[in-house]
């Protein structure tokens, strides 16, 4: 890893969720090239940790490239705090990690949920709000900038941890059950826009389109919308605990990461 020069920005990933989602206990994981992760505690400052894949992105987590003397990307992996006040600088790193913005090259977003807190009242509700915010933020980041150059396009794995609980919802429910609560919010928030009693033409509507997640006026939202604005969203089942005996683990996490970095 000598070989690398200081000087060269990083690619890195973001991962963000609500809180107690496992992000800590991923982003330990790996770094330990472990099969179990470490003891974490609730995040209250932001966490990165450097890990790196092999040329043609083989390698498993656990493979020491630095023993095998391999040629290696690095990457970085920016674990952020869950806990709704300290949302804000997450957020921000989405919107100012333009490819004109300076310290990072932002790759891709890990956005972790509990797969068994989504079985409980108010789970998927707390997880989706969060979910919307950052696609938003991904969303209006492809159309912000004046220039005619859009910025590189940052995919989302939506990361649906513990898959080792019974009371785990599967990754496809996850799916279908964001969706639908995501068209809720969208519904929601744009209230005020659309039943304003102002008719259309007085409408600023490139304003009002701008708050508006994924298809513009579609009745219910899905994670395709997003492909409009180069953002592909995946939703895939994995657990940080428990190794593969008990779920899928975190191995095709693991393989998402490396394709994009
Ligand atoms: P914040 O820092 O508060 O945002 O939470 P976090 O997303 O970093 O959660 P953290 O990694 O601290 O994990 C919360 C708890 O979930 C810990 O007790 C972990 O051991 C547990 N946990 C993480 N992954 C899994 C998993 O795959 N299965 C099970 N059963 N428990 C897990
Ligand atoms: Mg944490």
């Amino acid at each position: 890893l000598s070989r690398s020069t200081a000087y060269i920005t990083l690619p890195s990933i973001l991962v963000a969720g609500p809180p107690g989602a496992g992000k800590t206990a991923l982003i330990t994981r790996l770094e330990r090239r472990a099969p179990k992760p470490a003891t974490t505690y609730t995040s209250q400052t932001t966490n990165i940790v450097e890990l790196a894949v092999n040329e043609d992105g083989s390698s498993s987590y656990s493979d020491d490239l630095d023993a095998s003397g391999a040629v290696a990307k690095k990457f970085l992996v920016i674990d952020t705090p869950g806990h709704g006040k300290l949302r804000g600088a997450t957020l921000a790193r989405l919107t100012t990690a333009s490819s004109t913005a300076s310290d990072t090259k932002l790759r891709a977003v890990v956005y972790m949920v509990d797969s068994a807190a989504l079985a409980e009242d108010g789970g998927v509700a707390a997880a989706a709000s969060y979910l919307y915010d950052i696609l938003l933020a991904l969303q209006k980041r492809m159309g912000a900038g004046n220039s005619s150059k859009a910025p590189p396009a940052i995919p989302v794995l939506v990361a649906a941890n513990k898959a080792d609980l019974f009371t785990a919802l599967p990754a496809a429910l996850i799916k279908t059950q964001l969706e639908a609560e995501l068209s809720r919010i969208r519904t929601s928030r744009s209230k005020g826009l659309l039943s304003s009693g102002v008719g259309a033409d007085d409408v600023d509507s490139a304003n009002e389109s701008d708050d508006w997640l994924g298809e513009y006026g579609s009745k219910a939202f899905s994670f395709a919308q997003m492909r409009e604005f180069d953002i592909d969203v995946d939703v895939v089942a994995g657990n940080v605990v428990g190794g593969t005996d008990s779920g899928p683990g975190v191995d095709k996490w693991w393989r998402w990461i490396a394709d994009k970095v």
